[in-house]
């Protein structure tokens, strides 16, 4: 088993605890996600984030099912895609994913898009408290959720969202969006979180990676730690999947924190807007968009 430090862990406001570095299995092919989860468990991961709309929750769950780990030292988190939004779609959904994982509950349910041209992500938000309330889910959040949304839930519902996964990283780290999280305690879950190898290449990052004996990608992952994000990097490599685990051993000065967090550009996004993005997330519309 792994030599490499435990990953830390933060507290989510349903008093669940977080792995703060997790495995992320976006476009990872459906048959090759078992063999890729089985390796991030075996090298020490703890935590992996999937999504209905990925198409991998099989190899996931067989992953973790198969890996002589206790459930309850794995995290699993899935998503609720966009097609299934609304409250009897979204109780099916999430049974399907339950089975599709070949669990009975999952760590952490999220709304995967907001979707505000549907206008229904309240009430598919009104279902995952219920399903957390029934136990299905210990913890519930949302994703791609901007200021409105968030303040939107809040105000309709009183539950606050446990986690908001967000893109950030250092090229695109959205400070007001951010602080708007810190003071709803909303744990902000970075993921792109290397601006998918965009920010590995920036010269700041590279230049305190050379300075400091570490790489690029443990620079950018020690500043999300730095911050108080959790983390989810994506490798299908062995070496890269250890690399990204052992940042947590990394500390940065305040300085070079302070030099990275100067990087945040307006056009620093790599994935969809949130305000606009509205794809169903169907498998069609997956192979449509070469995802
Ligand atoms: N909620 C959402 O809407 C949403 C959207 C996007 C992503 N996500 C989640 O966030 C996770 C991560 O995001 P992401 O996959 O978009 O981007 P990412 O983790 O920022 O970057 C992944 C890319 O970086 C490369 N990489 C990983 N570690 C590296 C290292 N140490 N050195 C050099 N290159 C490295 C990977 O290549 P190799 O695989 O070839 O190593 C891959 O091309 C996803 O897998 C998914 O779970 C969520």
């Amino acid at each position: 088993m792994s030599t490499l430090p435990d990953a830390p862990v933060l507290t989510l406001n349903s008093a669940a605890t977080i792995p703060q570095i997790g495995f992320g299995t976006f476009q990872i092919p459906p048959e090759q996600t078992r063999a890729a989860v089985e390796e991030a468990l075996s090298i020490g991961y703890r935590h992996i984030d999937t999504a209905a709309g990925y198409y991998n929750e099989a190899g996931v769950g067989e992953a973790v099912n198969g890996s002589g780990l206790a459930r309850d030292d794995i995290f699993v988190t899935t998503k609720l895609r966009n097609y299934d939004q609304g409250a009897n779609r979204a109780r099916e959904a999430f049974e399907r994913s339950l089975d599709a994982l070949g669990l009975d509950r999952v760590d952490l349910y999220l709304i995967h898009w907001p979707v505000p041209s549907a206008d229904l992500y309240v009430e598919t938000w009104e279902e995952l408290i219920r399903i957390r309330d029934e136990g299905l889910a210990t913890s519930i959040g949302v994703s791609n959720f901007l200021p409105d949304h968030l303040l939107r839930l809040v105000d309709e519902t009183g539950v606050v969202p446990a986690v908001n996964q967000i893109e950030a990283h250092p090229l695109f780290h959205r400070p007001e969006l951010r602080a708007l999280c810190r003071d709803l305690g909303v744990v902000v879950e970075a993921y792109s979180p290397l601006g998918q190898g965009a920010d590995l290449a920036d010269p700041t990052v590279v230049s305190i990676a050379d300075r400091i004996g570490s790489t690029p990608a443990q620079v950018v992952l020690a500043w999300h730690l730095s911050v108080g994000h959790v983390v989810i990097p994506k490798s299908v490599h062995p070496d890269r999947m250890a690399e990204n685990l052992a940042a947590a051993a990394v500390a940065l000065s305040d300085v070079d924190a302070d030099e990275l967090n100067l990087l945040h550009r307006e056009d620093g996004r790599v994935g969809g807007d949130p305000a606009t993005f509205s794809f169903p997330q169907t498998l069609e519309d997956m192979k449509a968009r070469g995802e």
